[in-house]
């Protein structure tokens, strides 16, 4: 018999038991389990835009199947630099500055893997995109929070508090992560607001982390201005964009992270070991959707706020309280009226009895009691897809 030297091994490691599983993702499983209409997961159940999927069919057929430059195809880089000087007037070298990734939520771990060291503190904006939180366990920086507190009125503003914000900067602050248009508030930060963040960067030098994937997703008139656009701050800023929402392609997996050259080198470095490069034939299909005409990204978010103005009534008239977004494709809910203990059991209610998928809002929470009657639904979804969770939703009604 063989004797077993060390039976207390575990075979997983500490980082791994710090985080659980998506909550989003698992609300998407969910769905599935019970035939629910999801409206948990941002992505669209409707068709990528004609030209981008045969631009994809296209370079698979000319043949372009095996490993691109690690850092992105010259082609899309190209595209994104045009890109980033046409819509932001920031000037981009493709050759130093810009490194391709298994869409953003690469580029976003590699960028943390590549600047923080252990203990080094990350300031986040909360409630924040959930992948935040495992991506600074796994990269070992400590988040610090600052709240981002919900109008009083449905068609107020998520603010923060400035004095709350210069007391979270400190000499151990690495980076700030922002995310604008944001998830899940829909909140699209001012150029107010971004000069007061640049003026704390500066002054701490800490690195901005811009998280912009939703950038042509605006409702209202509002603007998206990248941080980096910001005087002093393009060589403090990493910004982070992808096809997956612009393009409707949340399945392609490419993004970016564009960044000063030697930030740029770091993350090229910790992108390769990790993934070697991004799929080749849709790399070339994203060169030809960032060459698309200005109608198309005005189209695009024409037709969500379309789906914004039914959604949110459809809520309103069920009984939630609805914080309308002015960027990104989801609303923010509040749930007080339904007398739920708790926005888990509330979601589980919901996925089973009334067969709505949405997402809790504790997940978007370091403590889960900020987020306890707070429920976030996506709204990228055909207009049958809406009308038939909104007639489920009457349902609660009763
Ligand atoms: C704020 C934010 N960043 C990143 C992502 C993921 O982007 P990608 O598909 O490019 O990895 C999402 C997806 O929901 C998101 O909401």
């Amino acid at each position: 018999m063989i004797k077993v030297v060390s039976e207390s091994k575990t075979f997983l490691s500490d980082k791994v038991e710090l985080f659980t599983e998506s909550v989003i993702r698992d609300m998407t499983r969910q769905a599935t389990l019970y035939g629910a209409v999801n409206l948990a997961q941002g992505f669209p159940d409707f068709p990528a835009p004609a030209e981008i999927k045969l631009a994809a069919q296209e370079a698979i057929a000319a043949d372009i199947n095996q490993y691109a430059i690690t850092w992105g195809s010259k082609n899309l880089r190209n595209a994104v630099a045009k890109h980033m000087l046409e819509w932001q007037r920031i000037v981009v070298d493709p050759e130093t500055q810009i490194t391709v990734c298994c869409g953003s939520t690469e580029a976003m771990i590699s960028t943390l893997l590549a600047t923080c060291n252990q203990g080094d503190e990350i300031i986040v904006f909360e409630p924040f995109y959930e992948n935040y939180g495992p991506d600074a366990i796994l990269s070992g920086a400590k988040p610090r929070f600052v709240k981002l507190r919900p109008p009083s009125s449905e068609d107020g503003e998520w603010t923060f508090d400035e004095r709350e914000l210069r007391a979270a900067f400190h000499s151990a602050t690495k980076a700030i992560i922002l995310n604008t248009p944001n998830n899940p508030t829909g909140k699209v930060f001012t150029r107010t607001e971004l000069e007061a963040i640049r003026d704390l960067c500066v002054e701490f030098n800490v690195l901005a982390i811009t998280d912009e994937i939703y950038e042509h997703i605006l409702y209202d008139g509002t603007q998206h201005i990248s941080i980096a656009s910001l005087d002093g701050m393009q060589e403090r800023t990493v910004t982070i964009n992808g096809m997956s929402k612009t393009f409707s392609v949340t399945g392609w997996r490419v993004g970016w992270a564009v960044a000063p050259p030697a930030i740029t080198n770091a993350i090229r470095k910790v992108h390769d070991f990790l993934t070697v490069g991004a799929p080749a034939p849709l790399q070339e299909a994203g060169a030809v959707a960032l060459g698309m005409q200005p109608i198309y990204y005005r189209t695009l978010a024409e037709g969500y706020r379309k789906r914004r103005d039914r959604l949110i009534p459809a809520l309103t008239d069920a009984g939630f309280r609805c914080f309308r977004p002015r960027g990104a494709y989801y609303v923010m809910t509040d749930i007080g009226a339904f007398g739920f203990a708790n926005d888990i059991e509330f979601t589980k209610y919901l996925v089973k009895e009334i067969g709505v998928a949405a997402v809790p809002g504790s997940s978007f929470y370091r403590d889960p009691k900020d987020g306890a009657q707070q429920v976030r639904f996506a709204f990228c979804k055909k207009d049958e897809t809406l009308d038939e969770a909104a007639k489920r939703l009457r349902e609660l009604r009763k």
